[in-house]
C-alpha cells in the first residue's frame, strides 16, 4: 500500500518532533495488518452492533437518497413526506462475518443519528432518530431471516444524537438528545409510561449554537451509577434518584470533546473484581478545539487536540491526567482489545464532525497501552488506504479483528464529484496479535465448547481449558469478558472490558494423554454484581502473553 502524502508528512513532523523530544515517542514499529474484505455493502456503516450469532446489524439514514442496494421482491419505502417519496433501495442490511455477505432490511422510520443497546436476550433494541422516526423504538432479534420491528411511539421524546446504556437490571437508559435534556428507560415499567427525568447537567454542557453535549459518553461506573461526560465535563449519576452524585473537574483546558466536537472515551478495562472496591478509570481521546466547529463552517480546518485525558472516576477525589497523543484526531473510535489495551482508529487530523468540515483522514490507527507508563503508551500502527471521516464506524469482532466501516461526510449518497465519496467498503483491521508468529502461543479454547454459547450466573466459577501450541508461560495468562459494543459518531456505548480473577490455575491437566500440546485449565470467578457486568451476552477470551484467543459467546443471567 503507498502512503499518502499526508502519511509522510506526518512521519516527517514525528521524526522532527521526536529529534527535538517535542512529544513523546511513540514507538514507530508500525502494527496490524489492513485488508478490504468487501468492496461494496451497498450502504454506509454509519452505525454497526455485533450480535451473537457473528452478523453486524448494520444501518446509516432512510431520508437522503437512494443506496446502492436494492431491497429484495420489489419491496419499496413509501413516505409521501420525505423528499425521496419512493425508495427501492435498503437502508439497513445484516452483515454475515463467515460468509462475508450480506443481507438487505427494511426500515420504514429514519434511524440516522440514534442510538442502540443489545438486551440480556441478545435482540438489539435501537432507539430514535429523526424526522418521523424520532419517537421510534426498533428491535431486530439475531436469526437468518429476522427483520426490524418498528414501534412508532415507544420513546417519550425525541432523540436524535442521544446515547443509550444497558443498565444492571437488564433495562435500558436512554440520555439525551439534541434539546432533550433529560432521559428516560426501556422498557418502561408500565406499557403507556410516557415519562421523562430532567438531567439539566446536559443543559449546562449545552453550548448554543454549537451544543457539544450530543452522545454523552456514558459508562456504567461499578458502583452502579453512571459516569456521564460532555462537552469537557463530568458527572456521577445516580439515576434511580436523579441525583447528580459528584461532580467531577473538568478536563484542563476548556476544550470540548463530545459532538460536534466528536473526541472518543472508553472506560478502560476493569480488573481484581473480588475486590470490595474495584477501581475504574475512563479515559477520553481527542476532540476539536473550542471555535473549530464554526471555524470549519467558513472553511478555516482548525488542527484537532492530541490530547488524551485519563480518570480514576472511583477515586475520592480524582484529577484528570493529560497525555499527548503522537498526532491530534477527530471523529476517532476507541475500540477496547481483548488483551486489554486500546485501539484508536478512524477520524481526521483537522475540521470538526459534520457534513463537510472534516479534513486530512488519519489513516494510522494508534495502540494505546494502559498500563505501560506514561508517555510510552502509544504504538502507532499501519494506515488503511481508505479515508473514514465523518460517519465511519469500528467494531470488535470475535476472531480478533477490527470491523471497519462506513464514511459520507456529506448529505445524500455522492460517490463520486465530492472531497470524501461515500464510503461502501468494508475493511478490517488485524492487530499485530493475530500475524502468524504468534500462533505457537495463541491459546486455543478447549472448553467450553466454542460454539456452546454457554449461560453463566453471577459469582459462580467457571472452568476453562485451552492449549498453546509452544510454550506456556504460565503467569501471562488472563481471562477476559467483553461486551460488544453499538458503535456511531466515535462512541462505542456500552463497551465494556472485564479481566476475570484467576481462582486456580492446573497446567497440563491431561498430561500423558495428549502428546505434543498440553492443556491448561484456568478457574476464573464471574462477577458477582450487575454492576460490575449488566446481563447479556459477552465475548470471552484466553489471552496468553497479550495474545488472544477467538472469543466465544457467553450469556450472563
Ligand atoms: C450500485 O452501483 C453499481 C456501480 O456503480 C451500479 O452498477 C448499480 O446499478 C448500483 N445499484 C443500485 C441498486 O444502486
Ligand atoms: C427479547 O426481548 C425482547 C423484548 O425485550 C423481545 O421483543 C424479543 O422477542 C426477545 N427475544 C427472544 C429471542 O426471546
Ligand atoms: C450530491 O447528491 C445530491 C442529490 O443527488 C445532489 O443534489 C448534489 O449536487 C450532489 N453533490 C455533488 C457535489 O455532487
Amino acid at each position: 500500500m503507498t502512503p499518502s502524502l499526508f502519511t509522510i508528512i506526518l512521519l516527517i513532523i514525528l521524526n522532527v518532533s521526536i529529534a527535538t523530544g517535542a512529544t513523546p515517542s511513540p514507538e514507530i514499529s508500525g502494527g496490524g495488518q489492513w485488508q478490504l474484505i468487501h468492496d461494496n455493502i451497498g450502504i454506509v456503516g454509519m452505525h454497526m452492533q455485533l450480535l451473537h450469532n457473528d452478523r453486524v446489524i448494520i444501518y446509516d439514514r432512510t431520508n437522503f437518497g437512494y443506496s446502492n442496494l436494492s431491497l429484495p421482491n420489489g419491496r419499496c419505502r413509501i413516505n409521501l413526506r420525505e423528499r425521496f417519496k419512493t425508495d427501492c433501495t435498503a437502508h439497513s442490511v445484516e452483515y454475515d462475518v463467515a460468509s462475508n455477505t450480506v443481507r438487505p432490511l427494511f426500515l420504514q422510520t429514519d434511524v440516522w443519528c440514534s442510538s442502540g443497546a443489545v438486551n440480556p436476550n441478545g435482540t438489539l433494541i435501537q432507539t430514535g432518530g429523526s424526522g418521523a422516526g424520532e419517537f421510534s423504538i426498533r428491535s431486530i432479534n439475531p436469526c437468518p431471516t429476522c427483520d426490524w420491528h418498528e414501534f412508532n411511539h415507544g420513546l417519550a421524546a425525541r432523540r436524535w444524537y442521544a446515547t443509550t446504556h444497558i443498565l444492571p437490571d437488564g433495562r435500558q437508559i436512554i440520555i439525551g438528545g439534541r434539546k432533550e435534556f433529560n432521559y428516560e428507560f426501556y422498557p418502561k415499567k408500565q406499557r403507556a409510561e410516557k415519562i421523562t427525568y430532567r438531567l439539566p447537567f446536559l443543559e449546562q454542557t449545552n453550548n448554543k449554537g454549537v451544543e457539544n453535549n450530543l452522545y454523552p459518553f456514558v459508562f456504567l461506573n461499578v458502583d452502579g451509577h453512571l459516569f456521564i461526560f460532555a462537552n469537557n465535563r463530568a458527572i456521577l449519576f445516580d439515576y434511580n434518584n436523579n441525583v447528580v452524585v459528584k461532580t467531577y473537574p473538568s478536563i484542563p483546558g476548556q476544550d470540548p470533546r463530545s459532538f460536534p466536537s466528536t473526541g472518543s472515551a472508553v472506560l478502560l478495562p476493569l480488573r481484581n473484581l473480588q475486590n470490595p472496591s474495584v477501581e475504574a478509570e475512563v479515559l477520553i481521546c481527542g476532540g476539536a478545539p473550542k471555535g473549530s466547529y464554526q471555524l470549519s463552517l467558513h472553511g478555516k480546518f482548525m488542527r484537532a487536540l492530541n490530547t488524551c485525558a485519563r480518570l480514576k472516576i472511583t477515586d475520592p477525589n480524582p484529577s484528570w491526567i493529560m497525555e499527548t497523543m503522537p498526532f491530534g484526531r477527530v471523529m476517532s473510535d476507541m475500540i477496547l482489545l481483548p488483551n486489554g489495551n486500546v485501539l484508536l482508529i478512524n477520524g481526521a487530523a483537522s475540521g470538526a464532525a459534520g457534513w463537510n468540515i472534516g479534513r486530512n483522514p488519519i489513516l494510522h490507527p494508534f495502540l494505546y497501552k494502559p498500563n505501560h507508563v506514561i508517555n510510552s503508551r502509544f504504538q502507532l500502527q499501519n494506515p488503511s488506504g481508505i479515508p473514514r471521516m465523518y460517519h465511519s464506524t469500528a467494531i470488535l469482532l470475535r476472531d480478533g479483528r477490527v470491523l471497519v466501516a462506513g464514511s459520507n461526510p456529506h448529505e445524500y449518497y455522492n460517490f463520486s464529484n465530492v472531497l470524501f465519496p461515500t464510503e461502501l467498503r468494508l475493511e478490517t483491521f488485524s492487530p499485530s496479535y493475530l500475524e502468524p508468529q504468534f500462533n505457537d502461543i495463541r491459546p486455543i479454547m478447549v472448553y467450553p465448547a466454542p460454539q456452546s454459547q454457554t449461560r453463566l450466573r453471577y459469582a459462580q466459577i467457571l472452568k476453562i481449558q485451552f492449549q498453546v501450541k509452544g510454550t506456556l508461560a504460565i503467569d501471562s495468562v488472563s481471562v477476559t469478558m467483553l461486551a460488544p459494543s453499538f458503535n456511531t459518531h466515535s462512541f462505542s456505548m456500552n463497551q465494556r472490558l472485564l479481566v476475570l480473577d484467576h481462582v486456580k490455575t492446573t497446567n497440563n491437566v491431561y498430561a500423558g494423554q495428549l502428546t505434543s500440546t498440553s492443556t491448561c485449565q484456568v478457574e476464573v470467578a464471574i462477577p458477582c454484581s450487575s454492576n460490575l457486568a449488566p446481563p447479556g451476552y459477552y465475548l470471552l477470551f484466553v489471552v496468553h502473553q497479550e495474545v488472544p484467543s477467538e472469543g466465544i459467546w457467553i450469556q450472563l443471567l
